[in-house]
């Protein structure tokens, strides 16, 4: 947003959120906002997810190649970094009894070795979200299988069933949200690396930022968004009401998107994949009611939303939230996860940052007290 701000008597211009303002370049990932598109290292993030495994779609951003390989090596690294932080658990004690899962997932995130790889502070998250989750239900810690992918690991570690429909889906999940160009985290990570510091303080710093709701903390919300809804005729009553007082509808609207979130299409078919393979299951009903549900609220809140001077459509907290519960992670766990997926990216992007980038230090305009006259 650009706002005049007046300086000395003069008008002077302020990017406000930095809006519009390109500080750097990537080859990474590219966010079209306009007709709804998301690049992942030159790969469509429709033709990843489903298709790739995390640790192939982590290897693609971590190689100079742009090629998707098999994502063996990273798996293999990814497996012996699991290993690791489960060892390191009991050192942990009072980081993992935070109450909020973030703030439990920076506080262990910080006690690794600045010096630690890519797939050891990747693997290192997953396990410690997955003690938090565990620790907080009064349960003990489950040790990480070794000879499974990255998405089947988390889920075995929560306790959660870890049958090849959910992996499958947490695998899209972690793809679908593995980078999104420079993001609030992604730039935290980045202005954090600009300065010579280390890996493990640019993921301390990306966690904070990713934390709070109005960037990867919507999905807890939308669920309870729609627990109050619960039947599809009190979804416009329910949205009248948030906008009426001034809230904001999680899961909707989006800083550069000016079109639905493509990851939210994503995410919104994996949901019905995981629905119709769990048709037979018991539980399987609740996935493809709770997705009907959210249906419904996407459509009332956006066309409640509609007189507003900008598209405000789903973005991809909306569907995270139902993906993830239908897979079984707890509720207070979405914006670790996410953390988890997006930590890839955000390593990705320190590690470029170091390669090419330069000191971020933008300017600021004073507006304070006028300097008093000292005799
Ligand atoms: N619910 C209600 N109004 C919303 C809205 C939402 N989810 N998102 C944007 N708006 C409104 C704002 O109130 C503002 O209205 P106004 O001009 O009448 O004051 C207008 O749209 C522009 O909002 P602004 O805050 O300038 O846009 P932004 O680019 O900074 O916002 C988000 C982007 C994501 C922060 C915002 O859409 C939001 O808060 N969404 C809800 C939280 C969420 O889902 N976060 C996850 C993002 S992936």
């Amino acid at each position: 947003m650009q706002t005049n701000v007046r300086v000395d008597g003069e008008l002077a211009e302020v990017r406000e959120g930095l809006e519009g303002v390109v500080v750097t370049a990537t080859r990474l990932s590219d966010v079209d906002g306009e007709r709804g598109r998301l690049v992942i290292a030159g790969h469509d993030v429709e033709a990843l997810a489903g298709a790739r495994t995390f640790e192939q779609v982590a290897a693609l951003l971590f190689s100079e190649s742009g090629e998707v390989c098999s994502g063996e090596e990273l798996g293999r690294e990814l497996a012996d970094g699991r290993a690791r932080a489960f060892e390191r658990l009991s050192t942990l004690g009072a980081a993992l009894s935070l109450r909020d899962g973030m703030d439990a997932l920076r506080a262990a995130a910080a006690q690794l070795e600045q010096e630690s790889s890519r797939a050891q502070i990747v693997a290192a998250l997953a396990v410690f979200a997955s003690a938090w989750a565990r620790k907080r239900a009064g349960q003990a810690p489950i040790a990480p299988p070794s000879d499974v992918g990255h998405a089947e690991a988390l889920l075995t570690m929560l306790g959660a069933q870890a049958d090849e429909a959910r992996v499958r889906a947490l695998d899209a999940y972690l793809v679908t949200v593995i980078d999104h160009g420079l993001n609030a985290s992604t730039f935290a990570a980045r202005v954090v690396a600009s300065t010579g510091s280390d890996r493990v303080s640019s993921v301390v710093a990306a966690i904070g930022a990713l934390k709070g709701p109005l960037h990867g903390g919507a999905p807890g919300p939308v669920l309870d968004m729609l627990d109050a809804v619960i039947e599809r005729e009190r979804a416009h009553g329910f949205i009248a009401g948030e906008l009426a007082s001034g809230r904001r509808i999680m899961g909707m609207g989006h800083r550069i998107y000016r079109v639905r979130d493509p990851r939210a299409c994503v995410l919104e078919r994996a949901i019905e994949q995981l629905a119709t393979a769990l048709a037979q299951r018991p539980g399987s009903a609740d996935v493809r009611a709770r997705l009907t549900l959210a249906r419904a609220v996407e459509r009332e809140a956006e066309a409640q939303l509609s007189g507003k001077q900008r598209n405000i459509r789903a973005n991809v907290e909306f569907y995270t939230a139902v993906l993830l519960e239908a897979i079984g992670v707890p509720r207070a766990l979405f914006s670790p996860v996410f953390a988890c997926a997006r930590a890839a990216g955000w390593l990705a992007h320190v590690d470029e940052q170091l390669r090419h980038g330069r000191l971020i230090r933008p300017s600021s305009r004073y507006v304070g007290r006028p300097v008093e006259a000292h005799s």
